[in-house]
């Protein structure tokens, strides 16, 4: 080990936690995934070559530890106590003037902040490292969840601060985002959905596999300091302050307000835009800000007199299912959607709720003519929560045993929940495969709305997506409600995506399990459609972050006779069909030439040759005059040889590693 190693390592640690910090932290990234991800693959390979020097807050160990029978419980060090609810204006006014009668008519100061809905963690710091984080649980002892807390990349491993030993305690929450991705995977494998991102965080935070807890996503919001048990500064709003100098995450939608008005407009503003925040918020929660303040209100047995949390009402309500009605996807999934006597749901009219599949139907016993609970959170679809009471006339559903659409079979897999229409030309997965097909961020086809995607294959001008690159002016002005201005602009929009990049392309066919990313990552992988549709499941299965179940899918999308047709009609429209990975311009690497020969003593030759094509460098097979240095290893043979008589620069693994710092 040399003073350089120890070095390097901790320049690159600490790069990896700037950049983490303003990733997950501040929301403002500096650097691109891929620019992360090549300093995260430095990091991993000097620790592999010199795995004594790992040290616990590296940002590497983030998913360590294997998974576990069950969790510890641990102690809190002073009582994680809960809130008292002011549920409308009348009560919050009661708090208010409580809390003044016994400040004796002192003047103090509210600090609000939004009531985040998911869980409270304790997490405990030592010279600066985490060391222990313990769920809330009775109030008095939780569980020790430190493994999966420190998958939590907000939450940091290792704070700049002078204090010796202190705790922080906060939320854990989901994004909506994540929520709604977690739970389509959830559909797609068949498993159950979570209710709502509270549950799924407190769920996710219990795994007993921590590599579990790090594929949700989770993030942590900070908003109490405690040493020994006990707030450090004198004021609540300082206190949050500090916390987010440490690198802590800290909301920063908080107030700090000079009386009950003040409260008052800030509970408001954020109750008109909590649909805009991408968590949820179940209310906002006042403190009086002054710590000694806090200290003469007290306490009751079971929440502090200093604070309140005034909860927005639950955004549910009641109405009648007037039919239970079966739609149909891209894929001939026979979804059941409830539709709904319109009623108002703070503040947005609700017609229609999704009931996913039979097996929710038979989980809620709804049928048409309920009486319903209905919800709606966040971005997600409104849900049906409960059935409330059985319609005198009450109709029960059945699942159709043929396509409401286009009447041919339909089956439901041996341990599937999903229905299918098995009708590859049915004109319902037609139109939603030309939806999919158009939608922002696919191949952005402004203008191709249900209402031009109904007319088009009603009237029989458009059977595959390939169609749409045969519509002419003179047929599209035939539709309904689309002049000729707007056929133009239709006409030119579908021009436009024989530009775009194959990911797009590929992302637009609809293969079942491959979206945006995974679209991307198939084309950096292999580099053009037909390399895509010429691999084998192993193949395909080499790409990052593919497994099985996609490779799978992509391979039988492919065999099939009418998909080959699709593609090979839409390479005719002129679509892009090539790839080309962006070259990385700038890079330590940026405009050599690599040679790889030989064992390296820690770096497998494909881990070697990332890491330089991350650096910018470029990796070929023979050594030639173009070379300029060649990586060599153990039991190198010819390639050195010839490397040498051209007086190319040879490297062994660690010169190649300083080369990439
Ligand atoms: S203060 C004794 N601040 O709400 C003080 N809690 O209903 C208790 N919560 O258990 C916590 N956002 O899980 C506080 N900004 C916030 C909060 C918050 C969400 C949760 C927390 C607490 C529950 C009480």
């Amino acid at each position: 080990m040399s003073i350089d190693t120890l070095a390097q390592l901790e320049s690159l640690r600490a790069e990896l936690r700037k950049h983490e910090h303003l990733y997950y932290v501040l929301d403002q990234p500096a650097v691109s995934d891929a620019e992360y991800d090549a300093l995260m693959r430095q990091l991993q390979a000097l620790e592999s070559a010199h795995p004594e020097l790992i040290t616990a807050d590296s940002p590497t160990q983030r998913v360590g530890g294997k998974p576990r029978e069950g969790f510890v419980k641990a102690r809190h060090s002073s009582p994680m106590l809960s809130l008292d609810n002011a549920l409308n204006e009348g009560e919050l006014r009661d708090f208010d003037r409580r809390v003044r009668e016994l400040l004796n008519g002192a003047p103090f100061q509210y600090t609000a902040e939004l009531k985040l809905d998911g869980l409270s963690m304790a997490v405990h710091y030592r010279d600066g490292q985490m060391v222990q984080a313990i769920t809330r649980g009775d109030g008095s002892e939780g569980e020790d969840v430190t493994e999966n807390a420190r998958t939590i990349r907000s939450l940091p491993l290792k704070v700049k601060s002078n204090l010796k030993q202190f705790e922080v305690r906060g939320e854990v929450l989901m994004s909506t985002r994540a929520f709604d991705r977690l739970n389509a995977e959830r559909d797609a494998q068949q498993l159950p959905r979570y209710a709502n991102p509270r549950n799924s965080a407190a769920g996710s935070l219990r795994m007993l596999d921590p590599t579990v807890t790090a594929s949700r996503q989770l993030d942590f919001y900070t908003y109490f300091l405690l040493v020994d048990g006990k707030q450090f500064f004198g004021s609540h709003w300082v206190s949050l302050e500090a916390l987010s100098n440490f690198g802590f995450k800290v909301n920063t939608l908080r107030r700090r307000c000079a009386d009950l008005d003040e409260l008052l407009a800030f509970i408001r503003e954020w109750e008109e835009k909590r649909d805009s925040l991408p968590y949820e918020i179940d209310g906002v929660v006042a403190k009086v800000d002054s710590i000694p303040q806090q200290e003469t209100l007290g306490w009751t047995a079971r929440a502090p007199r200093w604070a309140i949390a005034s909860k927005y009402p639950a955004r549910q309500s009641e109405t009648t299912v007037e039919a239970i009605e079966v739609q149909v996807g891209r894929t001939g999934t026979l979804t059941p959607v409830a539709h709904l006597a319109p009623v108002l749901v703070s503040g947005v009219t609700v017609t229609r709720a999704t009931l996913h599949n039979s097996d929710e139907i038979e989980r809620l016993g709804i049928a048409a003519g309920d009486r319903v609970v209905i919800e709606r959170s966040g971005d997600v679809i409104p849900k049906v929560v409960r059935v409330i009471s059985q319609g005198a006339d009450r109709r029960p559903f059945s699942m159709p045993t043929h396509c409401p659409v286009c009447n041919g079979d339909v089956v439901r897999e041996e341990g599937e929940s999903a229905t299918r229409c098995i009708n590859t030309n049915c004109p319902a997965r037609l139109k939603e495969s030309i939806l999919h097909f158009a939608k922002r961020g696919v191949m952005d086809i402004d203008g191709m709305g249900e209402a031009v995607v109904d007319q088009l294959v009603d009237k029989g001008l458009v059977k595959s997506v390939a169609d749409l690159y045969q519509l002419t002016l003179e047929k599209l002005v035939e539709l309904e409600r689309l002049g000729t201005k707007s056929a133009e602009n239709l006409i030119n929009n579908i021009i436009r995506t024989q530009t775009f990049p194959l990911p797009r392309v590929l992302n637009g066919l609809g293969i079942p399990f491959v979206g945006e990313r995974t679209a991307q990552i198939i084309a950096d992988a292999f580099g053009s459609m037909d390399a895509i549709m010429q691999a084998d499941i192993d193949t395909l299965q080499r790409a990052d972050e593919v497994g099985p179940k996609v490779a799978h899918s992509i391979h039988s999308f492919f065999q099939e006779a009418r998909n080959q047709e699709l593609v090979e009609r839409l390479r005719a429209a002129g679509l892009i069909f090539y790839h080309q990975r962006a070259e990385r311009t700038g890079g330590a690497l940026a405009g050599s030439t690599f040679v790889i020969t030989g064992t390296l003593p820690t770096l497998s030759r494909e881990d070697a040759k990332k890491l330089i094509e991350e650096a910018g460098g470029k990796v070929t097979d023979s050594v030639t005059k173009k070379t300029n240095y060649l990586v060599a290893g153990e039991k190198a043979g010819s390639k050195l040889e010839k490397a040498r008589t051209l007086g190319i620069e040879i490297l062994d693994e660690a010169a190649l590693m300083a080369k990439l710092a």
